[in-house]
């Protein structure tokens, strides 16, 4: 077994929200420039990551038994190293070495950059490593920010999972304080990247040849930074960043509904490459339960906010999540967030069932008192009721053309696929809102705008030919002949 990490392998899982996706691939950016190659049998790893999750209690029981089941692994390879990053290091800390003492380290979401050093010291000197924030209660609010280093060393194109879409953090942390959430405790103070970084790693993306940027942020419409004097809203930066040549789209995630300012859906109107897609969580359709989430707005601000995206960005579609079986929901309040879906038709919704964070005021002060069983089938209702939707208001689609920015190969391409090199597969994209739409290209096409008629929908799908009588605009090669 060699001591330096040329030919050593790394095994890394990652859970939770695009926010960690990029974080690993960053991690794997660097190890991988130290010599470590990625390897998908933890069996065969010399360093195991867990890049984790803390908002909600199964994605936190998961690791912890992916971590039991790895208690006996260093037998075999006494030189391993395990450890658990991101948010439940941040949330649990000393915690994880008392529940899996084989644990080498814990790096939380502001110490990535420690990790390749942490790593060495580990495989020379056997003991528990932890390296954390301060907590959000223990210091002034600028000794908080400092202990929270946003993660954005210079990229690495080859460890994309798609050569053609990055994801790009705008700012880190949550100062909201929903009672529910524990991110602002494992992400810490609401802090914004200043925008010449940002713009600088779009540029360098563009010319790498992606195609597509989604901004990351936990409340990513609330972006404000001051830089030589001048205030940068998100509509500031999206304007800034559109003319790239060769990016075609720009997506942003997630948005939080106080924060939706004209400014920014005129941007979104006005700019061709940026989707008419918005994400923005309500959570809940009733007053009661949105003050006790602390949220910060009614329902009726949340109707103007919906009314305001559809005067200024008609056709704009929308998603949601919505939190089930809060503390104390009534079946009555329950109904009221299904009439919000009802009335808002949201392209689609994400939902959860309400599970209580310790570290966070509805955990404390409020009794998580609605019944699993009434949970779960609260969860199904609404599901049942969102999909209805979706589905309904796709048929619309049928019969239009939709630009579509062609992401890879599709799910059941992947599967059955005979023959890798034939240039003929199913391919997936995504129109400007944000839908998904499979179809049957050339491989060629992946990475371009291209036009598609749709003719037919599944429960989740548009399906759409090419459309061969137009030339494309855009950064498209030109139009391909379906092969096959
Ligand atoms: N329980 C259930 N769902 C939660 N979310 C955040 N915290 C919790 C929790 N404690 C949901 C919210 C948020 C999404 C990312 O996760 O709906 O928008
Ligand atoms: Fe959590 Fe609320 Fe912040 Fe979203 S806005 S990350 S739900 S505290």
């Amino acid at each position: 077994m060699s001591d330096t990490p040329h030919n050593q392998k790394l095994f890394i899982e990652t859970v939770g929200c695009q926010m960690n996706m990029l974080d690993s691939e960053l991690v794997v950016a660097a190890l991988r420039k130290e010599g470590y190659q990625l390897t998908s049998e933890p069996a065969d790893a010399d360093t195991i990551l867990f890049n984790t999750c803390s908002v909600r209690e199964h994605a936190e029981h998961k690791i912890y038994s992916a971590l039991g089941r790895l208690r006996f692994s260093k037998r075999g390879r006494p030189n391993q190293v395990i450890g658990v990053i991101g948010c439940m290091a941040q949330k649990d800390q000393e915690l994880i070495f008392q529940r899996a003492p084989h644990v080498d380290m814990v790096v939380g979401t502001g110490q990535l950059a420690q990790i390749p050093e942490m790593i060495k010291a580990a495989r020379e000197k056997r003991e528990h490593r932890l390296a954390i924030s301060l907590d959000r209660r223990d210091a002034t609010r600028q000794e908080i920010s400092d202990s929270f280093q946003s993660y954005d060393p210079l990229r690495d194109p080859e460890m994309r999972p798609s050569p053609y879409q990055a994801f790009v953090r705008i700012m880190i942390g949550c100062d909201k304080f929903c009672t529910y959430c524990v991110v602002p405790m494992t992400r810490g103070p609401e802090q914004s990247r200043p925008p010449r970084d940002i713009l600088r790693e779009v540029t360098q993306l563009a010319n790498e040849g992606v195609k597509e940027v989604t901004l990351l942020g936990q409340t990513v419409n609330s972006y404000k930074v001051t830089q030589d004097g001048k205030l940068w809203r998100l509509s500031d930066l999206i304007m800034a960043m559109h003319d790239t040549p060769g990016l075609d789209r720009i997506k942003f995630v997630t948005n939080y509904p106080k924060d939706m300012t004209d400014d920014l859906l005129e941007v979104v109107r006005d700019m061709p490459k940026v989707a008419r897609y918005l994400h923005v969580p309500a959570q809940s359709g009733c007053n009661e339960i949105l003050k006790r989430m602390k949220r910060g707005y009614t329902v009726e601000d949340y109707r103007d906010m919906m009314q305001r995206i559809n005067d200024i960005v008609p056709g704009c579609a929308v998603s949601s999540d919505f939190i089930v079986g809060f503390c104390g929901e009534t079946d009555e309040q329950f109904q009221k967030s299904m009439g919000l879906i009802r009335e808002f038709r949201f392209k689609n919704s994400f939902i959860f069932k309400y599970s209580p964070r310790p570290g966070t005021k509805a955990d404390d002060l409020l009794a998580d008192d609605i019944p699993e069983a009434v949970k779960r089938e609260r969860n199904n209702l609404m599901l049942d009721l969102q999909n209805e939707i979706s589905e309904e208001d796709n048929v619309a689609f049928i019969g239009t053309e939709q630009e579509v920015l062609v992401e890879g190969p599709s799910k059941t391409s992947l599967k059955h696929e005979t023959d890798p090199d034939s240039p003929a597969t199913q391919l997936v994209g995504r129109t400007r809102c944000d839908r998904i739409v499979v179809f049957e290209g050339n491989r060629r096409l992946i990475g371009s705008l291209t036009k598609i008629e749709i003719h037919d929908l599944t429960r989740t799908s548009l399906i759409g030919h090419i459309v061969t009588h137009e030339v494309q605009h855009g950064s498209a090669p030109s139009l391909l002949p379906i092969l096959g």
